[in-house]
């Protein structure tokens, strides 16, 4: 557990009128309730300005603000989460941190150095901790997200931006095994293109072709690549995992398509550690399917921070439906939940050094 002394100059206002006895624990639907502050920062002139924790509330945006236009805007997600021993840690923030500045740079937007960023999310949840749940299956949901503010509608990177954070005690972000369809029409990311990155117009992407999938019954989709269609890359809102006769298998992220998943590498690391063998390489369509057809495919499953170890039950391809092994029965995806869900309570030895007080 590494600990780091706050060392940011914030400045600092306390809502006069908390929520957090309106709170009903035990029913946190996911991004829907808002802790009682949020963390702003300005950047212009060519440098970020002090930051500051104030009250959550509305921001009023010029109707031309460059965001509203063009999409100049991108997001991370993390979690604050209460230990059985009352320490609240995150969860390897550095690898946040890097996506961030990997997105931001994509975005033509100005990074936040990786230390700064992550003592910025600290003091965020240090100022909320009063807001982490306290029940198992529950956490803060912090969502630092950044956005351009110029006020002009040529095309061209904005000069100004806010970045801020968000949080949101919640539960899971699904609550039950997911149907999933294999979309074979629809493209989230082209090579080249922005899926790497976390940004805001990618999710704006997938609504049509999910709230297609959900009208055929699926909650989610597994996308495949833009140019043949052939091959998995991830679902909308996490990274996907297989394990076929006794290996576990995701898509390489070495293509600048699929989003690099804190979890997902989290669950390589962990399955390498535990000498469970392990491949990241380009994973077709076509072998899933055999492998569920001929009884090899023993778990499959979605890894994100919104989404934690979300097993699929059920893959809907070309309009059949494959019913996988019953999820009560699955081994990898139980023990890799089971040891997460551990160390961030402070259950089990935190082996790799994973949690981070903030
Ligand atoms: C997360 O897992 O934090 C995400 O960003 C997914 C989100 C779109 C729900």
């Amino acid at each position: 557990m590494t600990k780091t002394p706050m060392t940011l100059d914030i400045d600092t206002r306390r809502t006069e009128h908390s929520r957090i006895a309106e709170i009903d624990w035990n029913h946190l639907p996911f991004g829907r309730i808002y802790s009682d502050h949020m963390m702003m920062m300005d950047f212009r002139g060519g440098a970020w300005q002090k930051p500051a924790i104030v009250p959550f509330g509305p921001v009023s945006l010029h109707p031309g603000n460059a965001t509203l236009h063009y999409g100049q805007s991108i997001f991370e997600g993390m979690k604050a989460i209460r230990g059985h021993d009352g320490r609240i840690t995150l969860f390897r923030p550095e690898l946040n941190a890097r996506r961030f500045n990997e997105s931001c740079q994509r975005l033509c937007m100005p990074g936040i150095p990786e230390d700064t960023f992550i003592e910025l999310v600290k003091a965020h949840a240090r100022f909320e901790r009063d807001w982490v749940p306290a029940n198992d299956n529950a956490a803060l949901y912090l969502r630092p997200f950044i956005f351009a503010t110029d006020e002009a509608l040529g095309v061209r990177p904005s000069e100004t931006y806010k970045f801020m954070i968000l949080s949101c005690p919640a539960g899971a972000y699904y609550a039950e095994p997911l149907s999933v369809k294999i979309e074979e029409r629809y493209t989230r990311a082209a090579e080249g293109g922005v899926g790497r990155a976390k940004t805001a117009g990618n999710y704006a992407a997938s609504l049509l072709p999910t709230k297609l999938a959900n009208d055929e019954g699926f909650q989610q989709l597994i996308w495949t690549d833009g140019k043949e269609h052939k091959y998995i890359e991830e679902s909308g809102t996490m990274n996907v995992v297989f394990v076929i006769d006794g290996t576990l298998i995701t898509p390489s992220e070495d293509s600048d398509t699929i989003l690099r998943s804190v979890v997902k590498r989290s669950v390589v690391d962990l399955a390498k550690h535990w000498g469970i063998p392990v491949q990241e390489r380009r994973i077709s369509v076509e072998e899933v399917i055999a492998a569920i057809r001929e009884g090899r495919l023993d778990d499959a499953f979605g890894a994100g921070t919104a989404a934690t170890i979300a097993p699929i039950a059920r893959i809907g391809f070309r309009g059949e439906i494959f019913d996988l092994p019953p999820v009560a029965g699955r081994v990898v995806s139980k023990r890799i939940k089971t040891y997460l869900d551990g160390i961030k309570h402070g259950d089990v030895p935190d082996e790799l050094n994973w949690g981070v007080e903030i």
